[in-house]
This record gives structure tokens, C-alpha cells and sequence, in this order.
């Protein structure tokens, strides 16, 4: 993983602000624009493959429809996942996660939203191609469902795993400590982290990495509080801030 002093750029669903969330184009746009890393979501069609998608259902981003778990592969990647966003993006497909990796270099960061766990079927899967990919150490594996990265994280104990969290019910470090497992990351939304939450989590040597961050004031809020990385749906405008930007 890229060792950088400044908080790492990390594209939401690629730059999902400016290309179709989740797509290879995406993905490469993110990239492009200077992003140390990528988020992605991932759910398990009906042939036990991983694709990379954000909702269960195909309706919203793609010309499909229905859920994913109930569709082969081969039915999904014949659907359009850029038309909806514009013109520009038509052909684009619902991208496996093998596609992703191979179109992110290594030593970037690929952060693994898992939605949905289907009875443990997802973590069998998604661990078997982990292991098989040779870059663990890319990998932080998140998801809301922490009793999911409590088991990926028993049966994996090399995996780096994050805990995804809505609201700031409770002090999160403290939350993280009993869960039983190392927790390499937590990722809050950002309206629910403060300055001395996120000193007290590097403290304790999490890393924090806030979701989803698109305006320039937050940025310089959270660069300020010391986070290890932004989540944003706009690399290029989070590199402009950092001053580290590409194109
Ligand atoms: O992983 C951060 C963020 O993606 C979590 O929320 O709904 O955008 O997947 P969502
Ligand atoms: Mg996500």
C-alpha cells in the first residue's frame, strides 16, 4: 500500500461524481486523477460470482432490473452501466471484482464494501479470490454487517478489515476493541466524526477514513483532524486541496 505522509485519496465507487459509480471507467477516471485508492461495493450473482455494484437490485444503474443474487453472470454483464449517467459512458458493464484488480495497479488501495454477506456465502468466495490474487496487503475489506468482518477476519487473520459506521452512536476506537478481532480501519460517515475522535483512533493505530467527502471545507476539516484518508465521489477536486493532483 502506498506509504503517504498526507491522507490518502480514496475514489467512492471510483469518481462517482463524475463517471458511473462502479464501473471500470470509473475506476480509471479515480485513478487518473491522482486517487491513492478506490472503494467498491460487491454483491454475489446467482453463479456464486462477485460483481461490483452498489445496490442488490440492477434497476438503478444499469438498462437491467431485479436482483443480482437471482441473475447469472453472463445475463449481467450483458447490460449497460453507463448509459444512465450520460451519453459518454454507454458500454460500460457491471465489472467483476477480478476486473477491477486487473485494471488497478498494485501497490493501490482497493477497499471492499461487502453489502451483502448471503449466509456466508460471500465471504467464502471473496476469501478464496483474495487469496488467490496475491495482494492481501491492497485490501481493506469493510462493510455496516461487522458480525461479517468479525468472521472474515477469524478465518483470514491476514486481511486488513474496516468497520463501516451510519451514526456516532458510540465511541468507536472503544467499540473496536471489543469486537475481538484487529481492526486495521474505521470508516464513519463524516458528519459523525470529530477532531477528537479521529486523534484518539490514529492513537490507538486505527486508520480513519471518512465517507462520503465531496466538499472543500470537510476536506481541510478532516486533513486537519488527521485522518488517514478520504473517501470522495471527486478525487481530482480532494487532490486539489491535498496538492496532489494529476491531470
Ligand atoms: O464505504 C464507504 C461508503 O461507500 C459507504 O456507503 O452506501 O456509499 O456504500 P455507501
Ligand atoms: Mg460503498
Amino acid at each position: 500500500m502506498n506509504q503517504v505522509k498526507r491522507p490518502l485519496i480514496i475514489g467512492h465507487r471510483g469518481a462517482a461524481g463524475e463517471a458511473p459509480e462502479n464501473t471500470l471507467a470509473s475506476f480509471e477516471l479515480a485513478l487518473k486523477q491522482g486517487a491513492d485508492g478506490i472503494e467498491l461495493d460487491v454483491h454475489l450473482t446467482q453463479d456464486g460470482q462477485i460483481v461490483v455494484c452498489h445496490d442488490p437490485t440492477l434497476n438503478r444503474t444499469t438498462n437491467g432490473t431485479g436482483y443480482i443474487v437471482q441473475q447469472s453472470l453472463e445475463s449481467i454483464q450483458q447490460l449497460d452501466a453507463g448509459a444512465w449517467f450520460g451519453d459518454a459512458f454507454r458500454g460500460e458493464r457491471v465489472p467483476t471484482l477480478r476486473e477491477v484488480f486487473e485494471a488497478v495497479p498494485e501497490g493501490k488501495l482497493i477497499n471492499v464494501e461487502v453489502k451483502h454477506a448471503y449466509e456466508g456465502r460471500m465471504e467464502h468466495v471473496l476469501l478464496s479470490f483474495l487469496r488467490r490474487s496475491g495482494r492481501m496487503q491492497d485490501v481493506v475489506v469493510s462493510s455496516f454487517d461487522h458480525k461479517c468482518i468479525k468472521r472474515l477476519k477469524v478465518s483470514e487473520p491476514e486481511l486488513q478489515v474496516g468497520l463501516l459506521y451510519a451514526a456516532n452512536l458510540i465511541d468507536h476506537s472503544a467499540y473496536a476493541e471489543l469486537l475481538g478481532v484487529e481492526v486495521y480501519s474505521l470508516h464513519p460517515h463524516y458528519e459523525g466524526i470529530g477532531a477528537s475522535d479521529i486523534k484518539l483512533a490514529v492513537e490507538k493505530g486505527l486508520h480513519v477514513y471518512p465517507y462520503t467527502v465531496n466538499r472543500e471545507e470537510e476536506y481541510r476539516r478532516l486533513i486537519e483532524a488527521g485522518v488517514s484518508g478520504i473517501i470522495t465521489d471527486f478525487p481530482a477536486r480532494l487532490a486539489d486541496v491535498i496538492g496532489s493532483r494529476h491531470t
